[in-house]
């Protein structure tokens, strides 16, 4: 039986003019208390949905869609959709989305935000003023590395990584970048095509873009860091997990690497603990497209996808165009 109103479930708390703007034409639940559910309570609480607006925090699996025979779209808000087995969505009918594109900038300039403040030991210098310790001014103090004129390393020249590469013409950087495939020239942003131990070997700094998938799990490890440079930084703005967290504490540690700026983590919002105790360390909690603009921009290309979906029509970044033939 088809209900008048469609139902949205809203797992997670977004801004309440994106709820009121879903009101109007959807029956609507979302998760006041904003704290993740469990596979149990999301179960429970898709049961009866015809969407589910979701963010990178809850896993979609067949186990879970076998749950909720009405959903017809899992509409991720984050670009990133390992939390989604797309596979399985196809398998049972349901549509699944991402929101590409909208967070490009956002994310290459908090990428940035992370590369400057490691290199230049922006938090190391203002936790050690903040701390009373500056008592007088010495030649050397928290000498950092250059970024100007430097060579940046992408790993995962997509959207986001081309978006990364502009900003470094800024700087006068040179840019080099892995992809297991090398791009057409048109889309390399200027970037030059290297293998990955040159990649290792030769960047200055390093930002990490991949998006996440267990053929790259750990692709950064304690044998790839023994390669980089002593004085390289290196940032991770894309997956925990594409960095072995506990070989990253070692070299850190070690001073086998200079810095890192980190956005994502191994077991996030646990984080390795050795981490918190590193001061050659930028630690952010997962908001690298978090400005006001692009989380509403995100969320509302999530909501176009839902409305897309259950007009039945075809949503603007669908995961899986072959579920159309057979979606609910
Ligand atoms: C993404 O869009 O994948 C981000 O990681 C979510 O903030």
């Amino acid at each position: 039986m088809t209900r008048a109103t469609k139902r949205v479930v809203v797992t997670r708390r977004i801004f309440p003019e994106l709820i009121e703007d879903l009101k109007r034409d959807f029956d609507v639940a979302d998760n006041e208390a904003d704290i993740a559910w469990s596979p149990p309570e999301l179960a429970a609480a898709l049961k009866n949905a015809d969407a589910a607006l979701i963010t990178g925090g809850d896993r979609v699996d067949a186990a879970l869609l076998a749950q909720c025979a009405q959903l017809k779209i899992v509409a991720n808000i984050a670009v990133g959709y390992n939390n989604i087995d797309v596979a399985a969505c196809t398998s049972h009918g349901v549509l699944a989305t991402n929101t590409p594109d909208v967070l490009n900038e956002a994310t290459a300039d908090h990428a940035w935000a992370l590369l400057l403040a490691a290199a230049r030991r922006v938090g190391e210098s203002e936790r050690w003023l903040r701390e009373g310790k500056w008592q007088r001014w010495t030649f050397d103090m928290f000498a950092g590395a250059d970024i100007s004129g430097s060579t940046l390393g992408i790993l995962g020249l997509g959207r986001i990584g081309r978006a990364i590469a502009r900003r470094a013409g800024g700087f006068g950087m040179q840019v080099i970048y892995h992809n297991r495939t090398r791009l057409a020239a048109a889309d390399e942003a200027g970037a030059r095509h290297v293998n990955l131990e040159t990649l290792l070997r030769e960047a200055d700094h390093l930002v990490l873009v991949v998006p996440y998938s267990p053929a790259v799990h750990h692709i950064i490890g304690a044998a790839e860091l023994a390669k980089m440079k002593r004085s390289a930084t290196l940032v991770n703005i894309a997956r925990g997990g594409v960095v072995d967290d506990a070989a990253l504490v070692d070299a850190l540690r070690s001073g086998r690497l200079a810095a890192a700026g980190l956005d994502v983590f191994e077991n996030e919002p646990t984080l390795n603990p050795e981490l918190l105790t590193l001061e050659n360390v930028v630690l952010t909690p997962h908001i690298a497209s978090s400005t006001r603009a692009t989380r509403t921009a995100m969320a509302s290309l999530a909501i176009a996808n839902v409305r897309a979906a259950l007009a039945g029509e075809r949503p603007p970044s669908l995961l899986n165009p072959e579920a159309l033939d057979h979606s609910r």
